[in-house]
């Protein structure tokens, strides 16, 4: 899903050593030996909690990252420092390359207003206005005029599927109806980056799953960057170009899901994959082994890129190994035995050539 040029320009967001301490005189505990503590010790000696600790990451321009964690792990404190929403404790926060902590109350405006808009999980929609004054909310606060916003928030109601619906309020709509009106309402600032806390957790999962593909398709009509957060590992996997993992207010381990998946940091990654079906996750990549005498030449060709649930039906049908073939070079090969220990989890570390 990430854009070609993704990883050369420079990156969103770019966060460094980031801490969020909550509690009195928070800003002696980063960096201290009290840091180390258990929550529990660190809250009976000082009061304090710590939310995030010592965080850093890029968010590079066109890419959907995803923070996931269980309930307290920071999340949504990481996801509100990005704009100061939570004023950060320490560390450093650009927005292409401009300094976020450094800004002035007319400049955080600024960026919360155009730059990152956010979307809620209930929706933060006015109940008195139409879904058409929902969605222009965010261009009246900038000034925008009113034709100009009832255009523009109209196109926006389109291309969340809402076409007939402008004239309701949000207590006629359905909860997905709701969050597709947030959506919009966040899209109609056209942002830099658009920052997702939980956006689907209320609603039930056919309809969480139809607002999942909505993400998906703007993300590939329109490139747009997001941070989406979500406890969620099956939409994290589905939604993420990357995936960073917090336990604790700590990011255990970042990367595509296939790296999570593939290649767990520890203990506790891998306790939270075990059930993820790895053959839908991880490809032929892999999974090859080096071609041996004349396997170069015969059997099916797949990309780097096919999945191993793909691969299996290859292998099966043609009944021998199949090629993994790019830019018309032989890569390797997988056959039933590399594929099967894949997707048993065995050696994949020495499988991944
Ligand atoms: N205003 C606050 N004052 C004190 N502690 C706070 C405050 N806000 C959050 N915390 C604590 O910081 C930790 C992280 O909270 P946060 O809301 O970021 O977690 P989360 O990962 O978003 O969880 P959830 O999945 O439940 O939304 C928790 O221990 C929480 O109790
Ligand atoms: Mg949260």
């Amino acid at each position: 899903m990430t854009n070609a040029d993704s990883t050369t320009s420079a990156p969103v967001f770019s966060v460094r050593n980031l801490w969020k301490v909550f509690g009195p005189k928070a800003d002696r505990i980063p960096g201290s030996p009290e840091a180390d503590l258990s929550a529990e010790e660190l809250r009976a000696r000082t009061g304090c909690t710590v939310a995030v600790r010592d965080v850093s990451f890029d968010v590079r321009k066109g890419e959907v990252f995803v923070v996931m964690g269980l309930s307290g792990s920071g999340k949504s404190t990481l996801v509100r420092c990005l704009t100061r929403l939570i004023e950060p404790t320490a560390g450093e926060i650009a927005i292409e390359g401009e300094d976020v902590r450094g800004m002035d109350r007319a400049q955080l405006r600024d960026l919360r207003r155009h730059r990152a808009a956010m979307v809620f999980q209930h929706f933060g929609l006015l109940p008195h206005r139409t879904v058409l004054d929902n969605v222009a909310y965010g261009l009246e606060i900038q000034g925008t005029g009113k034709a100009e916003r009832r255009a523009r928030a109209a196109e926006m109601v389109e291309k969340v599927g809402l076409a007939g619906l402008e004239g309701r309020r949000p207590g006629q709509l359905s909860g997905g109806q709701q969050q597709r009106v947030g959506l919009a309402r966040a899209l109609a600032v056209d942002p830099e980056v658009l920052l997702f806390d939980e956006p689907f957790s209320a609603l039930d999962p056919l309809i969480r799953r139809d607002m999942q593909e909505e993400v998906i398709r703007l993300h590939r009509e329109e490139g747009r960057t997001m941070v989406f957060i979500t406890h969620d590992l099956s939409e994290a996997l589905r939604l993420g170009d990357r995936i960073a993992l917090m336990r604790d207010g700590r990011i255990v381990q970042c990367g595509s899901p296939e790296e999570i998946v593939g290649s767990p940091a520890d203990e506790y990654v891998r306790d939270f994959v075990r059930d993820v079906p790895r053959e839908q996750v991880l490809t032929v990549r892999r999974a090859m082994r080096p071609a041996v005498a004349g396997e170069a030449q015969g059997g099916p060709a797949l990309s780097p890129a096919t999945l191993v649930s793909e691969a299996i039906e290859a292998v099966a049908r043609s009944g021998g190994p199949a090629r993994v073939v790019e830019g018309g070079r032989c890569l390797g090969v997988v056959d039933h035995q590399r594929l099967l220990a894949v997707v048993a989890g065995i050696e994949t570390e020495k499988v991944a050539a």
